[in-house]
């Protein structure tokens, strides 16, 4: 049997997915990582210990599939985006903990480029606001603070990268020849690359004086990056594909023609939208991000909504609150009440993305009464999941007049039957989810099985694409609206708290 292994490097856990041809998952391996939380809004992880889970999660999976590296036409990486890490490439060694999306360090040097140029003023160029959620100042920090970490950066003696880079440079020798790459859809994360001639910009290079020597190559999503070294299980397999993980779920979904979208729920969710060849730009707080691009010249744009968070939400009630034993429970504990009492809960734990990106928020629940227990708070967390991507989705509809007719979900808490009605409630249309719920390894298999010929044209992937279930709306639209304008008073109340 020849197969793809699809390396999926997420916020909270590595893993590794086996596909056979008609994409059914043959076997999965999972390795979860620590979580640093060094000061209030910092967040890290150590690139070494990720490196090591993908590598153990890479042998689980093929034992448990009973195949060798001769079973395995390709590799493909998929991976939490924005997060940086930098690494003395001689030794292999990080020069410091990665640097993870979530993490607020940075605020103070985007405020003081937004007070000198304006939040929007790199959009046209990036497609990005300023913003420290994205890769740029949080490699400008590690610069600063690394010992002499601008020279030696510039000398090419430290290597900076997302993930995927960090992951690839070590798939290929790392020391002894490891390829410093990444992909487009990595790179459109960065603030740092054009986004129509997707390279690195001079000007944001400037911006933030990054050295053009410490960083990847930029190609497309479904290069020929290199093969996996001779040290590793996977020897000789070639790798040739690499997305993001929200753009490799958009192209796992098959949402390849403009105007189809998909909505993940993992640590955060992240609802993507396909604009087609050129990039469209948003009045409503959306971000413009490269959906993928192919060897063979296919280009899509996206329009995102990125939420920060919603599925640690669920490990918050779990790990904080202590109201569930493990994240599976929430479902059981808010189904025991109808609705959430008239509670509504804000998790604007270090600020709100979209469509608001105000750093100065913070978390609320609001509407607490002497009735309120846990279920009740149980409910209004899975809500404002909920209400959060209806957010995201108005804008969406707002910015480019596509009509919403249904919601396409994947990501781990799809299957949370409870949270899914709850979210075609909340939208009135129905939500679907494929039977391969996987999309986000699945899209970086099709990438790299595309790259080699496993699958031969986007048409065929289309095709493997298969209804799983389906939510209809139950609640009428009076119900609904009211509801999600007790939501927007919640929200209001937490802006500017952090001020
Ligand atoms: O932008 C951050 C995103 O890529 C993280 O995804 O699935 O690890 O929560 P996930």
């Amino acid at each position: 049997m020849t197969c793809i292994v699809a390396i999926d490097q997420g916020t909270t856990s590595s893993r590794a997915l086996v596909f056979d041809e008609s994409a059914t998952v043959i076997a999965t391996g999972q390795v979860e990582h620590r979580q640093h939380f060094p000061q209030p809004g910092w967040v890290e992880h150590d690139p070494l210990e990720i490196w090591e889970n993908v590598r153990e999660s890479v042998a689980l999976a093929l034992a448990r599939a009973s195949l060798t590296r001769h079973d395995i036409a390709a590799v493909g990486i998929t991976n939490q985006r924005e997060t940086v890490v930098a690494w003395d490439p001689s030794t292999g060694t990080p020069v410091h903990p990665a640097i993870v999306w979530q993490d607020t360090r940075t605020q103070p040097l985007i405020d003081r480029l937004t007070q000198e140029h304006g939040r929007h003023a790199f959009v046209q160029e990036t497609g990005l606001p300023l913003d420290a959620y994205f890769s740029a100042s949080k490699i400008r920090w590690l610069l600063d603070h690394v010992d002499e970490g601008q020279a030696r950066a510039e000398r090419g003696e430290i290597l900076v990268g997302t993930i995927d880079s960090w992951l690839l440079w070590n798939l290929t020798g790392g020391p002894d020849g490891g390829v410093h790459a990444t992909d487009v859809t990595n790179a459109s994360r960065t603030l740092l690359m054009d986004l129509r001639n997707r390279q690195w910009s001079d000007t944001m290079l400037a911006l933030f004086d990054v050295p053009l020597a410490c960083l990847p190559d930029i190609r497309t999503s479904s290069d020929a990056f290199g093969r996996v070294s001779q040290t590793s299980l996977l020897r000789e397999v070639p790798i040739t594909g690499i997305l993001g993980d929200q753009q490799a779920a958009t192209f796992g979904q098959a949402a390849f023609a403009a105007g189809e979208s998909k909505n993940t729920y993992g640590t955060g969710n992240f609802v993507l939208l396909n604009t087609g060849s050129q990039p469209v730009f948003s009045d409503n707080g959306l971000i413009t991000t490269v959906a993928y691009e192919l060897e063979s010249g296919e280009l899509a744009y996206a329009l995102e909504g990125s939420i920060a968070v919603t599925g640690s939400l669920v490990q918050w009630l779990r790990d904080s609150l202590g109201i569930i034993s493990t994240a599976a429970e929430v479902e059981e504990l808010a189904s025991r009440v109808p609705d959430s009492g008239g509670v509504v809960l804000v998790p604007a734990f270090s600020g709100l993305l979209a469509p608001h990106w105000r750093s100065d928020a913070r978390g609320a629940i609001l509407g607490i009464t002497r009735f309120t227990n846990h279920a009740h708070i149980a409910r209004a967390a899975l809500e404002a999941v909920a209400w959060q991507s209806r957010d995201v989705l108005d804008a969406m509809v707002a910015d480019t007049g596509t009509v919403l007719t249904e919601l396409k979900v994947d990501g781990g808490m799809v299957v949370d039957d409870l949270l899914m009605q709850i979210q075609a409630d909340a939208l009135g249309v129905p939500v679907v989810r494929p039977e391969v719920a996987e999309t986000t390894a699945l899209g970086a298999a099709y990438a790299a099985g595309l790259a080699v010929g496993f699958w031969e044209s986007m048409d065929q992937l289309r095709s493997l694409w298969r209804e799983g279930a389906r939510w209809e709306p139950r609640v009428d639209s009076e119900a609904r609206e009211r509801a999600f304008a007790q939501w927007h008073k919640g929200v209001d109340r937490s802006l500017g708290w952090a001020d």
